[in-house]
């Protein structure tokens, strides 16, 4: 589903980020990437968005080749992918509800379907009521979830979330694991960035370690419990 090889990423200012990264993640698998602040994890993801390109390496998402991928077709590897980022990326003018809705809005999808399948997602993530709010009158928390309701609502093949748990208190960032972990075990691959160490011991997946942009520990995979 994703597989990177011999994949570095320098920015344009000299910061090595990512420095030959080897990672293959297959269909259905739910994987932790842990690692310190500034060992590349979010630099990981963004390269399999295409949102950078890699300045070596080979990078395959799904059916794509991130090396061959035409301009045209970059929307479209988006839409295989429910990326929840560390900034939540919410738009400020629309509600809670019109941000989630917006994410299925620009993909065809019948009003009649949106209007079903928002509400049953917000009161997923526990925001039913605040689906009238705007993201700057909600917590640190709450835009998070938002952020990931935008990602699950099409039901992508692959989620990837980075620190979906960053900015929630621990009961809650349990949930929010639980249920990427139940999304995982109807079939969708996760990709999960942490900090947390205790939260990864809790859930007992492949783990993979970033530091200084190498992979130093990959467990593989793990028994599913
Ligand atoms: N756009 C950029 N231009 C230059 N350097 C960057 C850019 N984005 C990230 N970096 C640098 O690349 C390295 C990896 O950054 P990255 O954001 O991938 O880390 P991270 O593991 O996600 O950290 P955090 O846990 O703090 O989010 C860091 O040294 C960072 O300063
Ligand atoms: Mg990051």
């Amino acid at each position: 589903m994703i597989d990177f090889k011999g994949v570095s990423k320098t920015y344009p200012n000299g910061t090595v980020a990512l420095d030959d990264v080897n990672l293959s993640i297959d269909k259905g698998e739910f994987v932790f990437v842990l690692g310190h602040s500034g060992a590349g994890k979010s630099t990981l993801l963004k390269l399999m968005m295409r949102e950078e390109k890699p300045t070596s390496g080979s990078i395959i998402v799904g059916s794509y080749d991130l090396n061959k991928i035409k301009n045209r077709e970059i929307p479209y590897l988006r839409r295989n992918i429910g990326m929840v980022f560390q900034d939540f990326r919410l738009i400020p003018t629309m509600t809670a509800y019109e941000n989630v809705a917006f994410a299925m809005r620009v993909t065809n999808i019948p009003l009649r379907d949106i209007r079903k399948r928002v509400p049953y997602i917000l009161h997923l993530v526990g925001l039913a009521h605040k689906a009238r709010v705007y993201p700057t009158e909600l917590s640190g928390g709450e835009q998070q979830r938002v952020a990931l309701a935008r990602a699950l609502v099409h039901n992508p093949p692959i989620i990837i979330a980075d620190e979906p748990t960053g900015n929630i208190d621990p009961d809650l960032s349990f949930e929010i694991m639980e249920l990427l972990t139940e999304i995982n075990r109807l079939g969708t691959t996760v990709v999960v960035v942490t900090h947390e160490q205790d939260m990864v011991r809790q859930f007992n997946r492949r783990t993979v370690k970033l530091e200084k942009g190498s992979v130093v520990f990959d467990t593989g995979k793990v028994g599913v419990r």
